[in-house]
């Protein structure tokens, strides 16, 4: 499978270059550092419970999983010529006949760069990648009291639902392809319109 190249650059709030793109095989030793960073709070609301250590296994699988699998995205950022990962989005697809055709998403933006705008380009990016795979439903497992995730799946259109598995679990969902909103007609083109209306 050729890989597409969801590739982005822009400047955060205070300035620094951003670079969104797809993770390659020797990200393992920035990922690590990164995630090492991570607060527990942070920790707490992407894995849905207290993480104290975030495993090698977890780690390898993020740079290792086949792209027919999985899609990983990351934000990074340049220090003294060094790539320094600041956010990553991933999305899984299921891997029974009946989830084939949905995936499992999640997003981690470090502490210093959450409200900025990157979980929204992020989920976006996400999910144009899996609308170009031909999948047909985004799932994210959101805590309930993630305020802020809850807002921004809301805001990209997903629907909120309860979790059959976990009442302090809500579930994300959008089904794929979104329907594209109708395009306005311009003035002159509702003009014409009623114009032809009256003609006829
Ligand atoms: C939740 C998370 C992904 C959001 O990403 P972010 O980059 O901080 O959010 P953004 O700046 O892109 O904001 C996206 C939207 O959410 C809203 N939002 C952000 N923080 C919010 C908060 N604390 N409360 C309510 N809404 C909030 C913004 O208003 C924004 O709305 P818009 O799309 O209309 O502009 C990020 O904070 C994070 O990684 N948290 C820790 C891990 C986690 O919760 N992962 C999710 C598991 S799926």
């Amino acid at each position: 499978m050729t890989p597409r190249k969801p590739e982005s650059h822009w400047k955060a709030a205070n300035g620094t270059p951003l670079h969104l793109r797809h993770v390659a095989a020797d990200d393992g030793e920035r990922l690590r550092r990164s995630l090492d960073k991570l607060s527990p709070e942070a920790r707490r609301q992407r894995f849905l419970g207290a993480v104290n250590s975030i495993s090698d296994a977890f780690v390898r699988d993020l740079t290792d999983a086949p792209r027919e699998r999985q899609c990983t995205l990351l934000v990074v950022r340049r220090e003294a010529g060094e790539e320094i990962p600041v956010a990553g989005g991933r999305f899984v697809i299921g891997d029974t006949p009946e989830t084939a055709d949905s995936c499992e998403f999640a997003l981690t933006i470090g502490d210093a760069w959450q409200g900025q705008g990157i979980g929204r380009r992020l989920l976006r990016a996400l999910i144009e990648e899996a609308e170009a795979r031909g999948l047909h439903r985004m799932i994210g497992h959101v805590l309930l009291d993630n305020r802020a995730m809850l807002a921004l799946a809301r805001h990209q259109h997903f629907s909120i639902e309860a979790s059959p598995d976990d009442a302090q679990t809500r579930l994300a969902i959008l089904d794929l392809p979104r329907r594209k909103p109708a395009r306005r007609r311009s003035p002159l083109e509702r003009l014409a319109g009623l114009l032809r209306k009256q003609q006829r």
